[in-house]
């Protein structure tokens, strides 16, 4: 197999945007529009975030202008929809600090990214029955699920980080259990349901004593905070376009080109070969090796945009401006009799997860959004950590860059109305 190749190409940085609220909510269309007859607050960022004008056009522009199959064709405008799919490629290398395009793999999102590692490392016969994978107690089902999957098929033990009542990790139990067994380290970033930003670098930095590869679920960083690979030092990041104002459909995994290099396919057909025969199949460079058939080229392309938006800025600027709003949005929260706040970490994302007394979660919502308030209600695909906390649900606010002071006071005004309405 070839050598991974390693592209020095760079994306022009302009100088940074200056941070003006008003100007960036303009970008993003949807928040002019009214919900149930109010100014909608958009308080649903883990789920998805909102695209801006600049995405929204980058994605009508390709279909207008730009539409045709990358890779395969020598005409106009197959050569330009490549040239824009692997800039996309060049802008996310970028985004993450990675070495090389060769490391950015494009994904349907951070789901199809965790579970084509394990498919890949599970087809390398990397597993033996006995072996350990560690993950954490507030892992999204998404990175739970793929490795049950392969525990059934290879008999392999899932360990399970427990986290305290604050919801952080509880790093000396994660030191304890690794082991000669351990193969695999597979952890959140930062939690959707909690909003703990966990210790990556020094999670990493102890498997890696052991040799052990780490995976890192970035679904919920990605948008709110700088992400470099290299200062992580982890192997493997995943995240998800739709959540980093970019499109549905398109994620990322990116891998170390020497890891990358040494995992086989994860699915057969068009792209990701180099010769087929009857007999006998070669497999294309990384990371075309794991982009089989027509990848979502648009999407890709969209992401490219989002990506170029987030770097319009300062990401300290959307950091701290969100940190404003954690710090605010807790605090008028905590002060509405009978809430209380699930997740305190130490260090937190803006994510509030909270339950009422005598209230469903799910009337919350439901009655919040009668006063154009969107948020999400329900165990948010992590089941076994609402469980930890003997909730089978909570209702959760999740910011973004566009979010502002003026929008918690009235979500925590609809809260009080919900709260009179059933006292
Ligand atoms: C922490 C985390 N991991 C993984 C996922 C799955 O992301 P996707 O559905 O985009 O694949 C999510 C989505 O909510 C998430 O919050």
């Amino acid at each position: 197999m070839s050598e991974p190749s390693i592209s020095t190409g760079k994306v022009k940085q302009k100088s940074y945007r200056p941070f003006d609220l008003e100007k960036i909510r303009d970008d993003f269309p949807i928040l002019k529009r009214e919900v149930n007859g109010k100014p909608l607050v958009y308080f649903d960022n883990a789920a998805t975030t909102q695209k801006p004008i600049q995405v929204i056009n980058t994605i009508s522009n390709y279909y207008l202008n730009e539409n045709a199959n990358v890779h395969r064709g020598l005409h106009f405008l197959s050569e330009m929809a490549t040239d824009d799919y692997e800039n996309a490629r060049l802008k996310v290398k970028e985004f993450l600090n990675a070495l090389s395009t060769s490391e950015i793999v494009f994904t349907r999102g951070t789901t199809e990214s965790i579970n084509l590692l394990v498919s890949a490392y599970a087809r390398k016969n990397y597993f033996k029955e006995g072996d350990e994978v560690i993950i954490s107690h507030m892992e999204h089902h998404s990175n739970i699920v793929p490795w049950q999957l392969l525990r059934d098929e290879r008999n392999i033990k899932i360990r399970v980080i427990p986290i305290t009542d604050k919801g952080e990790i509880i790093f000396e139990e994660f030191e304890k259990m690794i082991n000669e067994k351990t193969k695999f380290v597979s952890i959140v970033h930062v939690s959707n349901t909690l909003g703990t930003i966990n210790p990556i670098k020094k999670i990493v930095d102890k498997a890696h004593n052991f040799n052990i590869p780490v995976l890192i679920d970035g679904a919920q960083a990605t948008a709110h905070q700088k992400i470099d690979v290299q200062d992580l030092g982890c192997d493997f990041y995943a995240f998800s376009g739709h959540k980093t104002f970019g499109p549905t459909g398109i994620g990322v995994l990116y891998g170390k080109a020497g890891l990358l290099d040494k995992l086989p396919p994860y699915q057969g057909g068009g792209e990701m070969i180099r010769d087929v025969t009857f007999e006998k199949t070669t497999y294309n460079d990384i990371p075309h090796k794991f982009e089989a058939g027509t990848p979502n080229i648009v999407g890709a392309i969209g992401l490219g945009a989002a990506i170029d938006y987030i770097r319009s800025f300062n990401i300290n600027d959307i950091a701290n401006h969100e940190l404003e709003l954690l710090k605010y949005g807790t605090e008028k929260l905590s002060e509405i009799p009978g809430l209380r706040i699930i997740g305190n970490a130490g260090n937190k994302s803006a994510v509030i997860s909270f339950v009422i007394d005598g209230i469903h979660p799910y009337d919350i919502g439901t009655i919040i959004d009668t006063y154009g308030v969107a948020i999400r209600t329900g165990h948010h695909c992590t089941q076994p950590l609402i469980e930890r906390y003997g909730l089978t649900a909570t209702a959760r606010a999740s910011f973004a860059l566009y979010n502002s002071l003026e929008e918690i006071d009235i979500l925590t005004e609809s809260l009080n109305k919900t709260i009179n309405m059933f006292h």
